[in-house]
Formats: structure tokens, C-alpha cells, sequence
């Protein structure tokens, strides 16, 4: 498994530079990360908090390329240059984003219907920004085709990758991924495609990459947040790592304590925690339990006193 690239996909809310140092120094696997999204702003004046999570000093673990949404293409171009001056040679324009509030506004999935704005904004950005520009995108809004159209656009332009996770925005995450029109998309596309979507296991892994020979860049989200063994797992081609429960424990413990000390006030924390164990509690026997019991807590002690017996007594990894 050595020509392939591993990315971390980008997580708002979970894959933020205090997870991605975190995870580096307790797992292996990944050659880079999309770190999650930063919005345009009307002004050129921003602010440091606006940059936290792409400064350079906060990302010394894992190569990151900052992600931009936007379907403003002089914001977009400031936020660029700006990023060009942090060191960025690479930048993504997210037009995946499924959430309707995004998505309403003509930005992330809601921009794939209208070909002509993409084509518009690739002309003015693409010879105006100091970085290379990917894209990371979905199908469609409501409809697969809106690919179709999009591809032949996508080609004329010097992009550095198309990262395809293939589902609609409307989809969200329901269904499975159309592999069959991820299939014509990578026909169509004279720039590298990176796979992105459901894979959580060595077996899902296998699925598309039995698949897809040509492809060598593959890109994990919520699979990896489960399971952070897996990128390693998948390197390997086989899983020969051992007290992965007690592992875990360590990584938690050093996440949640970066957490607790970044984080004003408990609420935020415990929300934050809630978030994570959606997803960590996946990857153990009887996940439900303590899932449920995780979000029914509504006090940091309570909390902390929940997961410290979990690790203490029930915490058996599933595989
Ligand atoms: C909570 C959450 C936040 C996300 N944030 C972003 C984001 O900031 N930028 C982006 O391009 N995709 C974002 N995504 C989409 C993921 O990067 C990825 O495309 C999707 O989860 C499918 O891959 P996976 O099945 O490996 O998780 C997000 C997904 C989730 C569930």
C-alpha cells in the first residue's frame, strides 16, 4: 500500500488543529489533512481568530491545505493571498457543503446548479490567487447531473485535484455513495480525482479501492474520528495492533485536556466532548450505551465521572 495517499478529511466541529496535533502524536497513517472551512468576510482586515486553526505554528503535525468557502470570487481572492502569505501554496474551495443554510445562500453543494457562476468565479480566481487551487465536491445539489456539467469546466482549468465524495447535498449523508457516477466522473476528469466517503473499515476501504486502481489519494472524515487506527490499519493492509482500547484511552485523555484548556467555559467542553462520542462510541461493544449516557449528562463532573468508568470497566474495543 505504499503509492497510496491517505488525507484526513475535514470535520468542522472535530478536525481542528488541537484534534489534528492530538491524533499525530498518538496515531499514524496520514500524508496531509483539508483542514475545515473558513468562510469569506467582506473585508480584507481580518481577524487572527478568523487564521487559528491554519497558522502555521498551530499545524507543525500534519501538512494541511485550508479550505475556503465562498461564491464570492474577490473575497475569496483576499482570503488567498492572505493564506499564500501564511505559506499556503495550495488552497480548496469547498462545493460540498450540504447544509441548507450554507447551501441556500449559493455556497458549498448550493453552488453545483449554477455552472455558469463556477465557470465565472474559476475565471477570476484561478489567474488572480498566488496558490494552486483544488476542489472538493459532492454530485449535485438535488440532482447527480449537475456533475455532468460541471466536469468539463473543472477540466479547463490548471486545478491541482478534484476531491469527489459522491452523494448529493440534499443525500446529507443517506444512502451510499454512487460509485457508479464517481466511476464517470473519473473518466471524465483530466485532473487527479481523490476519493472521499464511508469508508470506516479495511473492508469498505477495499470496496472502492478493489475498484478504483488508478486512484491514489484517498480521504477519511468520520470513519477516522471512530476508528483513528484505521489510517494505519489501511497502510498495513491488515490490522495487527494490539490493546487499542487502552490507546484510545490515552489519545482522549491528552484531546480532552487540550479541549478543556482552550475552551472558556464548561458548556462549550461538554458540548464539544458530546460531539466527539456521536462518534468514538462507535467503535466500541455496545455503543449505544454509552452514547446515550454521554449526551443525557448535562454536568462536566457528571460527565468526566461517566467516561473515566467507561474507560475503567466497559471500554472493549469492537473488532
Ligand atoms: C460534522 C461534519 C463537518 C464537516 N465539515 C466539512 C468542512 O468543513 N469542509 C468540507 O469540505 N467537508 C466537511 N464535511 C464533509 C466531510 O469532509 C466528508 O466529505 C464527509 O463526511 C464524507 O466523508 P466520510 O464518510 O469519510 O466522513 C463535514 C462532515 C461532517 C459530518
Amino acid at each position: 500500500m505504499d503509492r497510496l495517499q491517505l488525507y484526513l478529511a475535514p470535520l468542522r466541529g472535530f478536525t481542528d488543529y488541537i484534534y489534528r496535533n492530538t491524533f499525530a502524536e498518538h496515531f499514524d497513517g496520514f500524508d496531509g489533512a483539508l483542514a475545515p472551512f473558513i468562510p469569506t468576510v467582506t473585508t480584507d482586515r481580518f481577524k487572527p481568530s478568523h487564521f487559528k486553526d491554519v497558522l502555521p505554528d498551530n499545524n507543525s503535525t500534519i501538512p494541511i491545505v485550508p479550505q475556503i468557502i465562498s461564491n464570492q470570487p474577490d473575497d475569496f481572492i483576499n482570503l488567498a493571498v492572505r493564506l499564500g502569505d501564511l505559506g499556503y501554496t495550495s488552497v480548496n474551495w469547498n462545493l460540498g457543503c450540504p447544509f441548507p443554510m450554507v447551501a441556500k445562500k449559493q455556497r458549498g453543494s448550493g453552488l453545483l446548479p449554477y455552472p455558469e457562476k463556477i465557470d465565472a468565479f474559476l475565471e477570476k480566481t484561478v489567474a488572480s490567487i498566488p496558490n494552486r487551487l483544488s476542489i472538493k465536491t459532492r454530485l449535485g445539489r438535488r440532482k447527480i447531473n449537475d456533475i455532468f456539467e460541471l466536469m468539463p469546466i473543472f477540466n479547463r482549468y490548471p486545478l491541482a485535484e478534484i476531491i469527489i465524495h459522491p452523494r448529493t447535498g440534499k443525500q446529507m449523508y443517506d444512502g451510499r455513495p454512487d460509485l457508479d457516477t464517481f466511476e464517470q466522473c473519473l473518466e471524465l476528469s483530466v485532473h487527479r480525482v481523490v476519493y472521499n466517503g464511508d469508508i470506516t473499515d479495511l473492508k469498505t476501504f477495499h470496496d472502492v479501492f478493489d475498484r478504483f486502481e488508478d486512484i491514489d489519494g484517498w480521504m477519511i472524515g468520520r470513519g477516522v474520528v471512530s476508528n483513528p487506527f484505521l489510517p494505519t490499519i489501511i497502510k498495513a493492509d491488515q490490522d495487527d495492533i494490539t490493546h487499542k482500547a487502552e490507546k484510545f484511552r490515552q489519545f482522549y485523555e491528552d484531546l480532552f485536556e487540550r479541549y478543556r484548556q482552550s475552551f472558556s467555559g464548561p458548556g462549550h467542553l461538554l458540548n464539544k466532548m458530546k460531539g466527539f462520542w456521536t462518534y468514538f462510541s462507535k467503535s466500541f461493544q455496545n455503543s449505544r450505551k454509552i452514547a446515550k449516557k454521554v449526551h443525557r449528562t448535562q454536568k462536566m463532573h457528571r460527565y468526566m465521572e461517566i467516561v473515566d468508568r467507561f474507560f475503567a470497566e466497559d471500554a472493549q474495543w469492537k473488532d
